[in-house]
């Protein structure tokens, strides 16, 4: 499937939410991080700021600061409008209001864009997509992936998600996905399939719960590794 910025809605959680999804701890946030499709998310440039070691891969960062800026204004009132139309699919818990979700989006996303200059410079933010990767073996701790994997189950299917999973694997010791959701909040078909390819492959899979659900039902990741 090629990649164009038409097609990108962008939508960034906050580094908060990252926290939350992926059960992250003080001691999680100490190791090399990567993360696959964090898009305008502010978990990189939060992270910087507290001196963690992180890098982004995502093929969005191909596009300038300008042309990300301009997606993001075309797109956010569709975006607002589509939520506003699905409220059920969301538990308007922590986040109370569609407005409210807009205003911490958009301060997630504007993090993002102060940050994303500099993240190019210091190669923070590396233009790249599952399911390859142009990082060694081993380089990172921990890999994550954040409402791309699994979410997107029917439109990549069975076989990009594990040639994703196994890169992901490649590259670090231990990688995360969250939700285990595809679009419209019903769960993926195909968790089950990457869970037992993938142990059969010798890695070690768990499915957690954790202290965050917006999707209704979104509220458990898969954590992988080689045990
Ligand atoms: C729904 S957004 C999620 C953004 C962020 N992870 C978050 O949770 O806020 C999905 C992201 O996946 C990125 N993406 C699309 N195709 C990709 C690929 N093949 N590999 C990695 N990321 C991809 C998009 O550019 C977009 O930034």
């Amino acid at each position: 499937m090629s990649f164009t910025l038409d097609k990108v809605v962008p939508w960034g959680r906050s580094f908060e939410e990252y926290v939350a999804m992926f059960s992250l701890t003080p001691d999680d946030l100490k190791v090399d991080i990567l993360g696959c499709g964090d898009g305008p998310s502010s978990f990189n440039s939060v992270l910087t700021q507290r001196s963690g070691k992180v890098i982004s891969a995502d093929p969005l960062f191909r596009y300038s600061k300008a042309q990300i800026t301009q997606r993001i204004t075309d797109t956010y009132a569709e975006v607002m409008e589509q939520t506003r139309q699905n409220q059920h699919e969301f538990v308007w818990d922590s986040i109370s209001s569609v407005e409210q979700l807009g205003q911490i989006r958009m301060s997630a996303m504007q993090d993002f864009l102060d940050d994303y200059e500099q993240g190019l410079v210091d190669g923070r933010y590396r233009d790249a997509s599952l399911p390859f990767l142009p990082f060694r073996d081993g380089q990172f701790g921990l890999a994550l992936c954040s409402h791309f994997l699994f979410l997107y189950s029917d439109q990549l299917g069975l076989e990009f998600h594990l040639e994703a999973v196994r890169e992901m694997c490649r590259v670090a010791r231990e990688v995360r996905i969250f939700p285990l959701l595809k679009l419209g909040a019903e769960p993926s078909g195909l968790v089950d399939s990457v869970r037992k390819d993938i142990e059969a492959e010798g890695y070690r899979v768990w499915i957690t719960r954790v202290g965050y659900e917006f999707q209704r039902g979104g509220n458990t990741m898969m954590k992988i590794n080689r045990g």
